[in-house]
């Protein structure tokens, strides 16, 4: 679709710049980013697509050719319309909170990255608009900033307690890298991730989140909670990160036993994750795969944040010719998993996926082969052609 076209169509003349913001696959660290760990993100090509130009009034005016519906609100009146451009809203109301400038402008918004489905669809679209107020006002801001502003926003107007992992992912991450983040102080490696023989392959389950934002933020609590815990033996910690699989188990018995495995998890993701990368970085695939595999185990035992279709949708990949690895990503209570596979058997494995999962479970999943692409950005401007 082209979005300039139908920008003209709808406002007139032509936008005065576009931008690109893609969603992020995470290969490793799940639900550790609000416990100080380690994540491992890439960007993929499915992305948000905004093009926009200034009005001289207070107002934000966006269309989307997707959902066909033209919604706008006031700078000066942020009251939250419970509709997809309450995320232009959150961004707008951080932006303000902070004392940035902000601006109204009309755009023409797309996006490819499936909704709610735990490829941080509302992070890409934050990011987007985060950026647009920034070139519409010519403020400069780091990148660890922007993704604090956008998780600010997801947190306090939106409200769901998310961490840093998936704004960071959004604009930090770089073409043919996977960025290892440091979510204690957002320190940042890129990894080389160009898989050669192999690739990964996205699916979407298309079962509903439902519940998800409040499970989501039990765990956190209970997070909280066992930390809290923990510090009678461990004062020094400040989160989980600084708690070692080994201490853990010191005093695990020590716990409620659902707070318990909700550490062993987070614990022994951090740990895991670091391990994932240095096999990445040795070469060694097929350990990199036993990681993942080892992480969705610990998801759905431990964390208790998989789903009957998640289950299915990586038990079946395990067995297939020419897997490594296959877990969830994301938040999870449904949404997609990611498989490293053998590049030649991907095309075969997601038809026939596709098959047994809608005679399994009655559900549409649709797959992708994912490359890492580079982090949000913008493509064009009348002041920088
Ligand atoms: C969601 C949140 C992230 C992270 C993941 C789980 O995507 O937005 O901050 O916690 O879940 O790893």
């Amino acid at each position: 679709m082209n979005l300039n076209s139908v920008f003209s169509e709808r406002f007139g003349g032509a936008p005065s710049f576009s931008l690109r913001s893609p969603g992020r696959v995470n290969l490793i660290g799940e639900h550790v980013d609000y416990n100080d760990g380690f994540v491992l993100p890439i960007a993929v090509s499915m992305q948000t697509d905004l093009c926009v130009r200034a009005r001289d009034d207070n107002r934000v005016v966006l269309y989307s050719p997707l959902f066909d519906s033209q919604l706008e609100f006031s700078l000066d009146d942020l009251t939250k319309q419970n509709a997809w451009i309450d995320y232009a809203q959150a961004v707008a109301s951080v932006w303000q909170n902070e004392g940035l400038e902000t601006r109204g402008f009309e755009g023409v918004v797309s996006s490819d990255v499936p909704l709610a489905s735990g490829l941080s669809s509302s992070a890409s679209f934050e990011v987007a608009v985060a950026l647009a107020f920034l070139q519409l006002t010519g403020q400069q801001k780091s990148r660890a900033d922007i993704a604090l502003l956008c998780q600010r926003a997801e947190n306090q107007f939106i409200g769901v307690n998310s961490g840093i992992m998936d704004q960071m992912a959004v604009i930090a991450c770089q073409k043919d890298h996977a960025l290892l983040l440091d979510c204690r102080d957002l320190n940042l490696r890129q990894v080389p991730f160009v898989l050669k023989d192999h690739c990964l392959v996205v699916i979407d389950s298309a079962a509903p989140r439902e519940l998800a934002s409040s499970a989501y933020n039990e765990r956190r609590m209970q997070c909280e909670q066992g930390l809290a815990l923990l510090q009678k033996w461990y004062p020094e910690a400040k989160s989980l990160r600084d708690i070692s699989p080994d201490q853990f188990a010191l005093h695990s018995k020590e716990l409620p036993e659902v707070v318990g495995r909700r550490i062993a998890h987070v614990v022994g993701e951090i740990a895991r994750t670091l391990e994932a990368v240095a096999a990445l970085e040795a070469g060694d695939l097929a350990k990199f795969g036993r990681k993942m595999n080892e992480s969705h185990a610990s998801l759905r035992d431990l964390y208790g944040v998989t789903s009957m279709e998640l289950d299915f949708l990586t038990d079946w990949a395990r067995k297939q010719p020419g897997v490594l690895g296959s877990r969830m990503t994301g938040a999870g209570f449904g949404g997609c998993t990611v498989t490293l596979i053998e590049r030649d058997k991907a095309g075969d494995f997601i038809e026939r996926l596709k098959r047994d999962y809608e005679v399994a479970t009655n559900r549409h999943a649709r797959g992708w082969v994912c490359e890492a692409e580079a982090g949000a950005e913008i493509l064009s401007s009348e002041n920088n052609p």
